[in-house]
């Protein structure tokens, strides 16, 4: 029986989880899978963390150079979190021609062909499944289970903390500050929320996720980024009186002649739509194949346990096959020549602004839609029926809100630009997109 000795550098959260799950299931992977898998070392400062989890005290280190030249460990495994120290981390491991495996998506989306370079020299593994989407295998699905296919859309929730967010805004009318501040209170957002309400985690896992869908590199700053801050619970209200659920979406799609298209921002769906569905802390990634059709992958996007499964899941795919797999494109800091990306993407917009109640306001409205083309689906005017909560964001004046037919973005951006400047329009509150 082959065995492998692992190192887990980081025992927080899901460190721990992969170290439970990898001692609770060591004879199941030893019947199962034919290996014997065996935490050799372990990176931690905190010495009473690592002994309250039964590690031994000898396997206990806090220097990496003793972690990756130890001859017992085969796999290095990461899950410190953010770019240094876990980059110089990574990079001694592979250098010493240790395999990693790593959650580390900021690292991994902004690092990828630099890390890549080395293992490659060395002829390390370099695995990242836990990078995306926690406990939803994700990576494998792409590189494994959909390369028959030319992968045209990639759509998800693969934000946990910004779907409970928007999720109890939904369900509760509560506004995106009480929400939050509850959140952290309960441990469900982080202290600084900077990197999940404001979309930037997403935005690393869609830079991973569509370059592997695509089989081309899209960098990070190829992706088009909005979050959640300035989201209003009335117009979660009022798009669901429309039919729709609004959730932060990461969207990634490939026309399959050099165009693609990769955006997270807030967006309505359908609630018919497979993802409208996601609630609470639950992620889903939903892929068009153009031999397979849609395939929608649920489950739990972050957590020590589903986290760790997503770890061990590498572990074990390392261990059992002989050849190591690496991106199957070029794998550069810069975008391969042929691809554009698309900054002037379509979609269809609902818009909320707020007028005098004047004969003829509508008109002049509709006037600079038909100028730039963009025709109107869906309306609402709230005259004497608006509660309280609108009264006291309209004032006197009236809310009025409309869906547009797919459209521009920058048509969008300057017919609103128009708008907000016509003498009877009080603001343009907001602009929200609205997926098929
Ligand atoms: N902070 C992430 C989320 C989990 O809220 O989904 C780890 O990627």
């Amino acid at each position: 029986m082959k065995t492998i000795g692992v190192a887990i550098l980081g025992l927080g959260v899901v460190g721990g989880g992969t170290y439970k799950i990898l001692t609770e299931h060591r004879d199941f992977y030893r019947r199962t899978q034919n290996v014997d898998i065996s935490v050799e070392s372990v990176l931690e400062i905190n010495r009473e963390r690592a002994l309250a989890l039964g590690i031994e005290e000898s396997k206990i280190s806090d220097n990496i150079a003793e972690v990756v030249s130890n001859p017992n460990v085969d796999i290095v495994v990461e899950v410190i979190g953010g770019v240094e120290p876990a980059k110089s981390f990574v990079l001694a491991a592979l250098h010493s021609g240790k395999t990693v495996v790593t959650s580390n998506k900021e690292l991994f989306c902004k690092y990828w062909y630099e890390l890549e370079k080395v293992a490659r020299r060395t002829n390390a593994g370099l695995y990242f499944e836990a990078s995306c989407v926690g406990g939803v295998p994700i990576i494998r699905t792409l590189i494994d289970g959909m390369q028959a296919n030319v992968v045209h859309s990639l759509t998800g929730i693969i934000n946990g903390t910004t779907n409970y967010i928007l999720t109890r805004m939904t369900r509760e009318g509560l506004g995106f500050d009480e929400v939050l501040r509850e959140a952290q209170a309960l441990g469900y957002a982080e202290k600084d929320p900077t990197a999940d309400v404001d979309g930037f985690d997403a935005a690393y896992k869609l830079s991973i996720l569509a370059s592997l869908a695509f089989h081309t590199k899209v960098p990070l700053e190829k992706v088009y980024r909005e979050g959640i801050r300035g989201i209003s619970s009335l117009d979660i209200a009022y798009g669901e009186e429309l039919g729709y659920v609004l959730k932060l979406l990461a969207i990634g799609k490939n026309d399959g002649g050099g165009k693609v298209e990769v955006r997270v921002h807030p967006a309505f769906i359908r609630k018919d739509h497979p993802l409208a569905s996601v609630n609470d802390s639950f992620n889903a990634v939903f892929l068009q194949g153009d031999s397979v059709g849609d395939v929608m992958l649920y489950g739990r996007g972050a957590g020590a346990l589903p986290t760790g499964s997503a770890i061990v899941s590498d572990i074990i795919y390392a261990a059992t096959h002989g050849e190591h797999k690496y991106a199957t494109f070029k794998n550069t800091q810069l975008p391969e020549k042929g691809v554009r990306f698309v900054t002037d993407f379509n979609s269809r917009y609902y818009i909320r602004f707020t007028a005098h109640d004047r004969a003829g306001v509508l008109a002049k409205v509709a006037g600079v839609f038909a100028k730039y083309n963009i025709s109107i689906v869906d309306f609402i005017q709230k005259g004497e029926d608006i509660d309280r909560a609108q009264r006291e964001e309209s004032g006197d004046n009236i809310p009025v809100i409309l869906i547009t037919h797919t459209t521009s973005e920058f048509s969008v951006r300057r017919a609103v630009s128009r708008i907000a400047a016509l003498e009877d329009i009080v603001k343009v509150n907001s602009v929200i997109r609205v997926e098929n």
